[in-house]
């Protein structure tokens, strides 16, 4: 990897023990004080409920929920609210990760409301086909993830058709959204072979989540 490009590392902390409650919090604060030291452009994906006690302890660090529900202010019981999470201190959000699917007309709705509440919106798809149709909602990222290799060994750039078919075809539908790979990345080769494919970075998280050492598995990830 050539030493300009600097690849998007989004983590996502899922509701791994390690990476939940007090532990996110430790867990960001040490990946932070990594990825400063080595000018790495991360970006943690935590549980709503986390998230304003990792922006306590590390405010610089840029977090985003795991998902939000497109309702606002009201009555609707047991949703997170765009207003709930920026109040917390997210700056953006994941949506239609397959671990929670949304319907698509749910998924545009969301999206709008997130956006124009001020959020950045990284929507996850599945397939090719499915960052095509959501490519037309108008996310500031996509991140595909194949499923099948979600929280295994074989990364997702073990397949190059399909990172170069989703980079041209969401550029295809437009050009500002930010393309993110994901599934099995653990490896600063995978890192860069996305990157040569000409992706913008990844999405990952057992790689980090799961190493028993997350700040060496996460200097590792960076070529560090
Ligand atoms: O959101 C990231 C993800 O689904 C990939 O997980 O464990 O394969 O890096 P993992």
């Amino acid at each position: 990897m050539s030493e300009d490009i600097s690849p998007l590392i989004v983590l996502n902390l899922k509701t791994y023990e390690n990476a939940t409650g007090k532990k996110a919090a430790i867990m960001a604060n040490d990946l932070w004080e990594a990825a400063e030291v080595y000018g790495a452009d991360l970006v943690v994906a935590a549980q709503a409920t986390d998230i304003n006690e990792i922006k306590r302890q590390v405010p610089e660090l840029t977090v985003y929920a795991q998902h939000i529900d497109s309702y606002g202010y009201g009555a609707h019981t047991g949703h997170i609210t765009a207003e709930a999470i920026i109040g917390a201190g997210a700056s953006g959000t994941l949506l239609n990760h397959s671990e929670k699917k949304i319907d698509h007309g749910i998924l545009a709705e969301t999206i709008k409301v997130a956006q124009d509440r001020g959020l950045e919106v990284i929507a996850c798809a599945d397939s090719v086909l499915e960052a095509e149709q959501i490519a037309d909602f108008g996310p500031n990222y996509i991140a595909v993830e194949p499923p099948e290799l979600i929280g295994g060994d074989v990364s997702v750039t073990t397949r190059p058709q399909l990172i170069v078919d989703s980079v041209e075809t969401v550029r295809k539908v437009d050009e500002g959204i930010t393309v993110l790979v994901g599934a099995g990345v653990k490896t600063y080769e995978d890192v860069s072979k996305a990157m040569e494919l000409k992706t913008d970075g990844v999405l990952l998280a057992s790689g980090i989540t799961k190493a028993e050492d997350p700040v060496e598995a996460f200097k590792r990830l960076i070529g560090r």
